[in-house]
């Protein structure tokens, strides 16, 4: 979809700064020393300076590499319904592109990741789904602290978010558990238009509800089922950490203060004589890969959380990895750290379609540049109909394997419990592929399949030692037996799904490469030739416990072997089986409880 292209007005959402200084120039910091250095103004780090500025006293500076979130361009990343289309090789994007996938091909698949205040917050498909219980008592016995256990971190989650209104007002019982959700700042909401699907796929939860059932809440610790999805919107626009947690916190406050445009290079060692381990309380930055470097310190501590790509790219930078690779770069090595950059833990997905006896899905509006304008005349006027709503899907569900299957038997449950899920299906109504070029003329129904306990690890390594270049990106997707023999039963669980009777009368036929995916063989084929990247990656700084030796931060996110710099972001988590923003926030939001404390 070539959606962005027909957006002529701004929706004049500029935010107004009035105490914090938000600069775009480093010659113009007041000063080079800070209590705190929050490297990333993405999604944790928005929540980390939010927080961190309640204490008045406290001065903050942030270091943001990418653009603002407001201005004309910005409507793109508002509109719900068009955020896909701006999330990738636009100017709040990083463009990075993966290495060629073995199990796919060979194919290289590009790899978006938010250049935006807010980062990847304000580009993501704003699905809101926080994950299984079991996945963070699990985070609790790998990193040995309690602290994370489901029990202890729920607090975090209800401090994050507030569930709003959806943009059409409707009434909203026994489509989601108020008792599961707080009253933070981030918004977020139920579908904002009804679908022609939406009946049908609740029909096949009542038909088939052994096998798909319906849940009430996949918030409330416990995914498994089909359930309305839930997207980080509110007041029918997106809800991001930069309009939740910055935009506030710099409209209020003085002791915050946000430096855009403008790239940390490395940290820099500030050893004293009592320093136990190399200290890291020096920033380098600059904005252009020739330009002029600029350094500032911080007192307290340095908070890394330029997320899973941009966190170990800064690390090894600064010697902070595996030796052997670091000196291949002619990088001096200062902590030899071999799990920077390593254990990359993504999604894989892809989608099938079908032609449908339908002239209602979002086909007939995106490709009818009539019905376009006069939607979009719609949204803009009253904040409602489908630009009000998330083009990937009304519904979702979350899936396991047979407790029988032969997999299981052959591999081993990568799993932290009965609760949590192999894949993930979203139902979409209209054309969606990611490989397919979309047709013009037709309707269609579209169901994506997310692998989200996949086995394969992929990796962050440095190309040269320049900050400027791209990292290399191994997401490694189906990288492994597992993970191709899961996706395969989860397009046998898909066509069980639809052959229930309310898609009788409905879907017509599989469309275009839709039509091979019904042999086993077939249906490997088809995904290696459309998989990509649904754009997790987690774990490439992951959590373990103080004493050992793999892993890279401890159990209060401090990096292992340095003092002075504490990582807050999605490279700390070992691996989730949801998409993670809502795992990024309830971390960060106890990482400003811990940095708090430490002070
Ligand atoms: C296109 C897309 C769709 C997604 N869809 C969903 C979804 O629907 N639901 C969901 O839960 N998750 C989704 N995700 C994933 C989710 O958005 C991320 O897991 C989460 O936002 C990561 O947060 P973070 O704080 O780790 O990193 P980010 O939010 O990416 O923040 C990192 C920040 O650091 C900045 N930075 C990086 N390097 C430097 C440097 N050297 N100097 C200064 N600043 C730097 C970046 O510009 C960025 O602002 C999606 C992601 C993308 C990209
Ligand atoms: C990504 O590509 C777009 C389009 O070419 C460009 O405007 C943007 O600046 C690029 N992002 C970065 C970080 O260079
Ligand atoms: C992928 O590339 C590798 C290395 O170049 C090669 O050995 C392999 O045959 C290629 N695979 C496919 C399917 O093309
Ligand atoms: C200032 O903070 C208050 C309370 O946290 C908040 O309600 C308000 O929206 C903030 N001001 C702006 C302009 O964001
Ligand atoms: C030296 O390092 C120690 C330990 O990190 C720290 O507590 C102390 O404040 C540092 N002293 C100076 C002068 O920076
Ligand atoms: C395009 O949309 C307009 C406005 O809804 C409608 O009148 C027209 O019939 C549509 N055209 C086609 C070819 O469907
Ligand atoms: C198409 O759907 C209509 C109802 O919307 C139904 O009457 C008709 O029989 C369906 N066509 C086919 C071929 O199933
Ligand atoms: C479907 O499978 C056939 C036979 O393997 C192949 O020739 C064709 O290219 C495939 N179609 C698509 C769209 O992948």
């Amino acid at each position: 979809m070539e959606l962005v292209k027909f957006i002529v007005v701004g929706l004049g959402l500029t935010a107004k700064y009035t105490l914090a200084a938000l600069l775009t120039d480093p010659r113009h910091l007041p000063q080079t020393q800070w209590d705190y250095i929050v490297v990333g103004a993405g999604t944790a780090g928005c929540v980390v300076a939010n927080r961190l500025s309640e204490n008045p006293k406290v001065k903050i500076l942030v270091i943001e590499a990418g653009v603002q979130n407001t201005g004309p361009d910005a409507s793109a990343i508002e509109v719900p319904f068009l955020v896909a289309e701006a999330s990738s090789g636009t100017t709040f994007d990083w463009n990075y592109t993966t290495t060629p996938q073995a199990a796919l091909n060979n194919r290289t698949t590009a790899y978006p990741r938010g250049f935006v205040l807010g980062g990847s917050s304000s580009t993501n498909y704003m699905a809101f789904t926080r994950g299984s219980s079991e996945e963070y008592n699990r985070l609790a016995s790998i990193s040995g602290d309690s602290g994370w256990s489901w029990r202890k971190i729920f607090p975090y989650a209800l401090k994050n978010e507030k569930h709003v209104a959806s943009a059409d007002n409707h009434k909203t019982t026994g489509e989601y558990n108020p008792s599961v959700h707080g009253n933070g700042p981030l918004l977020t909401s139920l579908p904002g238009t009804s679908t022609d699907i939406d009946n049908r796929v609740l029909e096949t939860t009542k038909e088939l509800h052994s096998e798909f059932p319906f849940n009430l809440d996949m918030n409330a610790g416990n995914p498994l089922g089909v359930g309305w999805l839930q997207s980080t919107i509110g007041n029918s626009v997106r809800s991001s950490s930069a309009t939740a947690y910055l935009s506030p916190a710099l409209a209020n406050r003085s002791n915050i203060n946000l430096l855009t445009n403008t790239r940390v290079t490395r940290l820099i060692k500030t050893n004293n004589l009592s320093s136990r381990f190399p200290t890291f309380l020096g920033v380098e930055f600059a904005q252009t890969a020739s330009g002029p470097r600029f350094t500032a310190t911080a007192r307290e501590e340095v908070i890394l959380s330029a997320g899973s790509i941009g966190t170990p790219q800064i690390l090894m930078l600064s010697g902070i990895g595996d030796q052997t690779k670091l000196s291949k770069l002619g990088i001096k090595t200062a902590v030899n750290l071999p799990d920077v950059g390593m254990n990359m833990q993504d999604h894989p997905f892809f989608a099938l379609q079908w032609s449908v006896n339908s002239t209602k899905t979002f086909d007939s509006i995106v490709n009818n540049a009539t019905a376009f304008s006069d939607a979009f005349a719609q949204y803009e006027a009253t904040g409602q109909g489908i630009f009000a709503n998330n083009a990937i899907a009304n519904h979702i569900g979350f899936f396991r394997l047979a407790e029988s299957s032969g997999i299981l038997k052959q591999f081993g449950d990568p799993t932290a419990g009965p609760h949590s899920p192999h894949y993930e299906f979203a139902f979409i109504n209209g054309f969606y592929g990611t490989t397919q070029t979309e047709p013009t003329t037709g309707n269609y129904f579209s169901a994506a399949v997310i692998l989200v306990s996949p086995t394969s690890r992929g990796s962050v390594t440095l190309a040269s030692d320049s900050p400027f270049d791209h990292p290399l990106i191994d997401p490694a997707l189906l990288a492994t037996s597992f993970d191709q023999q899961v996706v395969v039963e989860a397009v046998e669980a898909l066509q069980r799904f639809i052959s229930a009777s309310p898609w009788k009368g409905y879907i017509k036929a599989p469309y275009g490469g839709s039509a091979n995916a019904t042999t086993r063989d077939g249906i490997l084929e088809y995904a290696r030739n459309s998989v990509i990247s649904i754009r997790h990656p987690m774990g490439t700084a992951a959590m373990s416990q103080t004493r050992a030796r793999a892993g890279v931060v401890d159990a209060h996110l401090l990096v292992k072997g340095v003092e002075g710099v504490r990582i807050v972001d999605a490279s700390v988590i070992p691996g989730i089986a949801a998409h993670p923003q809502a795992a990024v926030y309830i971390i960060a939001e106890r990482a400003a409880d811990l940095i708090k404390a430490a002070r």
